[in-house]
């Protein structure tokens, strides 16, 4: 077995959108989150919220109340970071407001205080499906280069706040599933043109440039990355044409790394944008920002992979497109292939490409969780496949990649960013609520629990 480098760090992942609730307490404005019917993925959304709809996002699993209580039992499981989002609506309630909500800075204060009091390394994204829902309402979301203006000074108002507390921080979450989810990924409506996609997009590369410049300047020993979700896709035959669609369908992805990370629009994309009428409009200065500002380590998920055919309609999901059956690979209930080589083959490929270190901040199993005889969650499958990629990451470590370290998705149940469901669980500590909001919201720990700890413990070497 490979070792882990010493100052890896082993942690959880949560958004706030998914876990705080609270979401019109102590001044915070609602975000795209909160008016969505179902999970955030779907785009499918109220105008105004329906006071008899339930909307997943408005307790969710209370963290905002019961950070404390959780927090310890992070601590308990030895993690050594945790990736949370700064919710944008708690310090800017409609998102173009000239000064902040002092409340709500105050709530993250409280919360990175707890967490480093513990040791615990904040590991913040600016922005995780939560954009404020008035710059969707009344401005068109990301398509509307207002918003660049808005973000950054969202983002230099915590940058000034957290300095010293926050090393670690991400730009957007996922910004290459704009394709798939433009409302939840860039506050853009579902269906959306390839033209208002790609010209959003701009706005936020642009944006992303611009908090990496501030950043670096407001907190000089921080790190700020992109994250992406990456999760791989392996052509379905030997077939050239389904090897090049294949090709071509992970561009469609690398292509928010390649401009992030390297700093400029990639060759291909000519092709991208001649062929879809994409024209860009783009201010004086945008391409000399992009290239004077790059990312300085790349953050992804990974949960599986998807084979891939010439000419197949994908599927609109979470975590990656869905793509034919891979007779190789189990499945999980929500029929997402397990695939542990998958993730040691991301991060080789990710690693040649940009030599830049990587960031696996999303890596989790989500599963229906039901109590034995006894009362206990035995997740047992949740603990195999953590098992399991933990390994393969290490011999991505071997392997020669720069692996800063490994966040699970969803330490503690949370709400589903595809379903809206809780019944999706993803923790190593169950939440004592279903799918309608019913439930005490107690917290226990499952198996896994104690399998993770170890992990932590022995970094890495005991799985
Ligand atoms: C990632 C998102 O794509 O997948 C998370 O960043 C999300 O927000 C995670 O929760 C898992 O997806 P799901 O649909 O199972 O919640």
């Amino acid at each position: 077995m490979a070792t882990f480098p010493e100052n890896f760090l082993w942690g959880g992942a949560i958004a706030a959108n998914q876990a705080e609730g609270a979401w019109n307490e102590d001044g915070k404005g609602p975000s795209i989150a909160d008016v969505v019917r179902g999970g955030i993925a779907s785009g499918q959304h109220d105008a105004t919220i329906d006071p008899l709809r339930y909307y997943a996002s408005h307790e969710a699993i209370d963290f905002y109340h019961r950070y404390k209580e959780d927090v310890a039992l992070f601590a308990e499981m030895g993690f050594q970071c945790f990736r949370t989002s700064i919710a944008w609506s708690r310090i800017f309630p409609r998102g173009d407001e000239q000064e902040p909500n002092e409340a709500g800075l105050a709530f993250y204060d409280a919360l990175f205080d707890e967490l480093l009091n513990y040791g615990i390394e904040p590991v913040i994204t600016l922005s995780h499906y939560e954009t404020p829902l008035a710059l969707y309402e009344e401005y068109g979301g990301w398509k509307n280069r207002a918003l660049i203006d808005f973000f950054t000074r969202y983002c230099e108002t915590v940058f000034r706040r957290y300095q010293h507390k926050v090393k670690y921080w991400m730009t957007f979450n996922e910004l290459n599933n704009m394709n798939r989810m433009p409302f939840a990924t860039g506050a853009v409506e579902a269906g959306a043109s390839a033209q208002d996609i790609y010209q959003a997009n701009h706005h936020q590369f642009v944006a992303n440039a611009l908090a990496n410049k501030l950043c670096h300047e407001i907190i000089p020993q921080a790190k700020i990355g992109c994250m992406l979700s990456l999760s791989t896709a392996y052509p379905a035959t030997c077939n050239p044409d389904d090897i090049f669609a294949t090709y071509q369908l992970r561009r469609r992805s690398l292509f928010y790394a390649d401009v992030m990370m390297r700093g400029h629009y990639p060759a291909y994309a000519q092709r991208l944008f001649r062929e879809n009428h994409i024209h860009l409009t783009m201010h004086p200065g945008d391409i000399e920002l992009l290239a004077q500002y790059p990312s300085d380590y790349l953050g992804f998920s990974y949960y599986r992979s998807v084979l891939h055919k010439a000419g197949a309609q994908l599927r609109v999901d979470t975590g990656g497109a869905m793509g034919e059956d891979n007779p190789y690979l189990e499945k999980t209930a929500w029929g997402w292939p397990v695939d542990p080589v998958g993730l040691r083959l991301v991060c080789n490929e990710l690693s040649d490409r940009y030599e830049k270190p990587l960031f696996i901040v999303e890596n989790g199993y989500g599963g229906e969780d039901i109590a034995d005889e006894h009362g206990e969650f035995n997740d047992e499958a949740r603990i195999a496949y953590g098992r399991s990629h933990i390994q393969e990451m290490a011999e991505a470590v071997a392997d020669g990649c720069d692996i800063m370290g490994y966040t699970w998705w969803g330490p503690i149940d949370i709400v589903s960013a595809g379903t809206g469901e809780m019944k999706k669980r993803y923790g190593f500590i169950y939440v004592d609520k279903d799918n309608e909001g019913n439930g005490t919201l107690a917290r226990r720990k499952k198996r896994s629990f104690a399998w993770y700890q170890q992990v932590i413990a022995s970094n890495g070497e005991t799985l």
